[in-house]
């Protein structure tokens, strides 16, 4: 059952459009092997709810600690939005699990977000600051709590990503990798997303130091989270979409030595990109 409508594709020919993530370069690492299991394995917990699923009685939302999402009929539009009460007030953190493929609920079963693929208004074009390169901006108010789209490329390993960086760097190209950092248990757990090749509309969002989304793991049919990009506040029209490329970085390096300048033009810029990396 593929349900995703993603009609997005790329001006520049030299990227190829990915709806969702691919695996990345074969490597003959242990790394690797895992990343292959982990990006081949499907999920096998599911729910049995009848057509829609509700808090109390379906095991991907029990799974998920509560409603991952909530629905309001605002203006005659209904919008199905991120629970944000799930995120604050708690320091338990639950997995985002989204209802999958064996899950005998319906496609329309509010559970079903970030698998529907990205909202419609978004919009590829260059930044007013020049060195900024291309952006990704919205073509219409987008409400507090939408999902915007994945951040979808090569899934590749720590090894890799530390080789493509180093070229990135070496050769003055812009870096299109983000690490997502995941602690249970105090056991950590990297996905690595490189859609500098391969990668889907959110390969054009760039850093803000105030940003107007953020990064969301979201697991749908497989334990490989999605990187799926929320707005955190009401987006007025036109306006870029943006996300802390920090966020996820752990021992945040106090050096500047080596860090691009940061151009988001927001009153508390810290004035440089928040890694070496990028
Ligand atoms: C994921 S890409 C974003 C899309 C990119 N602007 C493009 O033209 O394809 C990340 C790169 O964009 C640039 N960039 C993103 N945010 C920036 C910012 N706040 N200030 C300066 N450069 C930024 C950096 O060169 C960075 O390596
Ligand atoms: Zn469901
Ligand atoms: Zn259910
Ligand atoms: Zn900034």
């Amino acid at each position: 059952m593929k349900i995703m409508k993603d009609e997005y594709g790329h001006v520049n020919c030299t990227v190829m459009y990915v709806e969702e993530n691919i695996p990345g370069t074969i490597e003959d690492t242990d790394e690797y092997t895992n990343l292959i299991t982990n990006f081949n394995s499907q999920l096998t917990d599911h729910c049995n709810c009848d057509t829609n699923c509700v808090k109390n009685t379906c095991k991907c939302l029990s799974r998920s600690g509560g409603a991952n999402y909530e629905f309001r009929d605002e203006d005659q539009s209904p919008h199905i939005l991120l629970n944000f009460k799930k995120y604050t007030g708690s320091s338990i953190s639950f997995p985002l699990m989204e209802c999958n493929s064996l899950c005998k609920c319906s496609e329309y079963c509010g559970n079903r977000v970030v698998q529907k693929g990205p909202i419609k208004c978004l919009v590829v074009k260059p930044c007013t600051v020049s060195s900024k390169g291309m952006g990704l901006f919205t073509s219409k108010a987008i409400p507090k709590g939408t999902f915007i789209c994945e951040y979808a490329g090569e899934v590749i390993t720590p090894q890799q990503a530390a080789m493509r960086n180093q070229m990135n760097f070496e050769q003055g190209r812009m870096n299109y990798i983000f690490c997502l950092n995941e602690f249970s248990n105090s056991t950590l757990t990297q996905t690595i997303v490189d859609p500098s090749n391969f990668g889907n509309i959110g390969r054009y969002i760039n850093h803000s130091c105030e940003p107007n989304c953020f990064i969301v793991p979201v697991r749908v049919e497989s334990p490989l989270p999605k990187l799926a990009i929320f707005s955190n506040v009401d987006i007025p029209s036109n306006s870029e979409i943006t996300f802390n490329y920090g966020s996820h970085i752990m021992n945040l390096s106090k050096s500047i030595k080596n860090r691009k300048k940061c151009l988001c033009e927001k009153k508390n810029c810290i004035g440089y990109m928040p890694n070496e990396a990028y």
